[in-house]
């Protein structure tokens, strides 16, 4: 019987939990994906089988997560090093590159995860990619709501060559635009053709007026865990 994506995600986020140990601080990912390693590692302290974890969220959803499964919380204030970081990612790319914030978290977690000594990304086999921001899908990029259309047409402006289109992300019921758990929107863009380098293209985009962060985190990962029909597999960098 074929699993689930969801069995899938489970699979990659309970391998990444044998990795936590008692007495660490945890940058806490958010998603579908790791939401099954913040419960795990609550039913593990439960249990008593971890003990002293101190959990840094990387979204309002997920500190709310933990809460409702016991784990103690911190943030990056009291804690500006964190041990190991558990997150999924949207896009994998070769050289563990990633695209995140399909759910709008990129800005928390860029911060957490960029603070961690090690830092698992847990996916299924669905999110590999060979090259990031491949056709079709959306790279999140976070910016102030001030003259958004503004930021908007300067992000397109950017990757003319590549085809891009930006778009405002909205809530499906409404319209309105989604606001994230710092106050400001997400524009998505995408591209008909490779974007290049991906270095080049992270500058570009860092360097305009108006933008707060962007969802390509690159060389941040340390280490994969994928999740696939086959079974799982786990690659350091
Ligand atoms: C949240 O903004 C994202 O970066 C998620 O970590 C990413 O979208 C992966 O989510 P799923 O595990 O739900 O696919």
């Amino acid at each position: 019987v074929a699993l689930t994506q969801d069995e899938l995600k489970k699979i990659a986020a309970y391998k990444a939990v044998e990795y936590v140990e008692s007495g660490m601080v945890l940058g806490l990912g958010t998603g579908s994906t790791a939401k099954h390693a913040v419960a795990k590692i609550g039913e593990l302290l439960h249990q008593g089988k971890l003990k002293n974890i101190v959990g840094v969220p990387t979204s309002k959803m997920t500190h709310e997560q933990a809460l409702s499964v016991g784990i103690p919380l911190s943030d990056l204030d009291k804690h500006p090093v964190l041990d190991l970081a558990i997150d999924g990612a949207d896009e994998v790319d070769p050289h563990l590159n990633l695209v995140k914030g399909r759910g709008g978290s990129l800005l928390r977690e860029k911060m957490v995860e960029g603070a961690c000594k090690k830092f698992i990304v847990i996916v299924d086999e669905s999110k590999l990619v060979n090259h990031l921001g491949a056709t079709g899908m959306a790279m999140p990029v976070e910016i102030v709501p001030f003259c958004w259309k503004f930021t908007a047409e300067r992000l397109q402006g950017l990757f003319e060559h590549a085809g891009c289109v930006a778009k405002l992300r909205t809530l499906n019921q409404t319209g309105e635009p989604f606001v994230t758990d710092n106050g400001n929107y997400i524009v998505d863009l995408y591209f008909k053709s490779e974007l290049g380098d991906l270095n080049v293209a992270s500058d570009k985009i860092l360097r305009l007026a108006g933008v707060v962060e962007h969802g390509m985190f690159l060389g941040m990962a340390t280490t994969l865990i994928v999740a696939g029909e086959l079974g799982v597999c786990v690659r350091e960098k």
